[in-house]
């Protein structure tokens, strides 16, 4: 377990850096925008394909299994766990047979059990569930690690802070002192089981009012890959949406609007969301349909 900073989005081209050498090819599956930016980096610094997209579909759902066309030894396998923006999330993992799995986790990280051994490196931002912005979780499997280039810069090398374990240069120390606090937390509510128990009921909380609400809110993912992170979907109107921002600021509900890419309403219910809290917008959208539907 290493901490690293430059955010998730330093890992989108530290992971090809370290991971895909001359010749090789690493396989993408792209279901959101985050997964894009991940994909775009490795094709600047390597070989990189997109082994399956869901773009066509609007990043409505994650690729069916049947739609992954995997390289027979692709370098590593890319996926994003939850796509922050469009609202969707992997519930099954992809399966990948022995090719080594890499997943963009910054936005459901310890949301929910979590088997690690499935996966080569995982790779987190902390700023969602985890703590403040300024530290990156990476977990990478000490075997896949041995095998990483060496060729890359000292400090975007995962050797380098694996073998210093993480204070190779000035380490963000009031960042990692916040997570260390986040995990106690999370320990003392029970762990991941009831994190994941939480969750799921936030998340029930907001997509009922949704699914409730007769086609006045439509939700954008499909109902089998809805994030239990972040809820996103449209009013009948851009105008309605504004109003519906507006009111839910007035009654202390922010950073509701989606965002700026593809408009809407996005409601992130990260770990430190309580049900209160989804409780509250559930109610505020029952009342606001019941007044403009
Ligand atoms: C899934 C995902 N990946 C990457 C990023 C980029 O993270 P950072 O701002 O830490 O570079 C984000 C940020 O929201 C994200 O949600």
């Amino acid at each position: 377990m290493l901490f690293v900073q430059g955010g998730a989005s330093m890992q989108f081209a530290m992971l090809p850096l370290n991971f895909l050498p001359a010749g090789a090819t690493a396989d993408y599956l792209v279901n959101g925008a985050w997964g894009e930016k991940a994909y775009e980096e490795g094709a600047k610094l390597g070989q990189a394909r997109v082994a399956a997209s869901t773009s066509a579909d609007e990043y409505r759902r994650v690729p069916s299994a049947g739609q992954i066309a995997l390289s027979e030894a692709p370098a590593y396998v890319h996926i994003t766990s939850n796509e922050t923006i469009h609202g969707v999330q992997w519930h099954a993992w992809p399966d990948v047979g022995d090719r080594p799995l890499v997943a963009d986790m910054s936005s459901d990280i310890l949301s929910r059990p979590l088997d690690a051994h499935k996966f080569a490196l995982i790779y987190a931002g902390a700023q969602k569930n985890l703590g403040p912005a300024g530290a990156t979780v990476v977990i990478v499997r000490q075997s896949w690690l041995d095998n990483a280039s060496k060729a890359a810069p000292t400090m975007l090398r995962y050797a380098t802070h694996a073998t210093t374990h993480s204070l190779y240069n000035t380490p963000p120390v009031y960042a990692v002192y916040l997570l260390n606090l986040v995990l106690e937390w999370i320990e003392e509510t029970g762990g991941l089981e009831q994190m994941a128990k939480r969750n799921d009921l936030k998340a029930k909380t907001v997509y009922d009012a949704i699914d409730g609400s007769g086609g006045f809110y439509r939700g954008h993912a499909a109902p089998a890959d809805r994030s239990q992170m972040n809820v996103t979907f449209r009013l009948p109107s851009e105008e309605l949406e504004k109003r519906f921002i507006a009111e839910a600021t007035a009654a202390g509900m922010i950073g509701l609007a989606g965002h700026r890419s593809v408009g809407g309403i996005r409601a992130s219910i990260y770990n430190a969301m309580s049900q209160e809290g989804a409780a509250a917008l559930a109610n505020l959208m029952g009342e606001f349909a019941r007044k403009n539907g």
